[in-house]
């Protein structure tokens, strides 16, 4: 059980290793968070610095979440024990105590997670929230449609295609990245029903 604390904490200290903040402190000197949604992730550093500094930031917190993962399971830990990793990973991104627990919304690092801890079912879910993302241009319901869809792909894997048991480390996994994600989308739901929104290529203008 230690060992097991010990790689949850680091996990979570990992996740405090918010690319988007660090990448925009280290380029402009600028808090991202002072700008557009606020928020401390891809999609805002997408908005207010471009693609060429998004992509990395992406690429650096899914990473993030991967390395722990992988890193859990060359361990040897048990599938709950990784996915208890996963969700600390998730929850330092989100609510990094570094950061004044004022991170970013986890969709990056969830799909690092998810990759690697089942590639198929997170295929399955990225699939699904692009084409919302090419339907309606939102960067926010792309996330929380793509991670509504992973709890419900967990479960119809279990009931229609393993035929396992139902309740399994996964499945919890995979509600929490649910839950975690509309919640930290909360602001951005209340935008969206209100049609107001951002979309993708709209820019925001960041001084330094
Ligand atoms: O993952 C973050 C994205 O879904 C929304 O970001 O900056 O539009 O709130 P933002």
């Amino acid at each position: 059980i230690l060992i097991g604390l010990i790689l949850v904490v680091a996990a979570y200290f990992i996740g405090n290793l918010d690319f988007a903040y660090i990448m925009v402190r280290a380029v402009k000197g600028e808090d991202v968070r002072n700008y557009g949604s606020g928020n401390a992730g891809t999609t805002n550093v997408l908005r207010t610095m471009g693609l060429k500094y998004a992509i990395p930031v992406f690429i650096l917190d899914a990473l993030k979440g991967s390395v722990v993962i992988l890193a859990a399971r060359l361990l040897g830990f048990s599938e709950a024990w990784v996915a208890a990793a996963g969700i600390a990973v998730v929850c330092g991104h989100n609510w990094p105590v570094c950061l004044g627990f004022r991170g970013g919304k986890g969709t990056a690092t969830s799909i690092g997670v998810f990759i690697v801890f089942d590639w198929p079912i997170a295929l399955i879910c990225i699939a699904v929230g692009l084409i919302f993302l090419a339907i309606f241009r939102m960067m926010s319901l792309t996330s929380i449609i793509g991670m509504v869809s992973l709890p419900i792909a967990v479960l119809i894997k279990s009931i229609f295609i393993t035929h396992g048991a139902v309740f399994t480390p996964e499945l919890f996994f995979a509600l929490f990245l649910c839950c975690s994600t509309v919640f930290q989308h909360r602001a951005n739901i209340k935008r969206i029903m209100a049609g107001t929104e951002s979309k993708v290529g709209q820019k925001v203008k960041m001084g330094g």
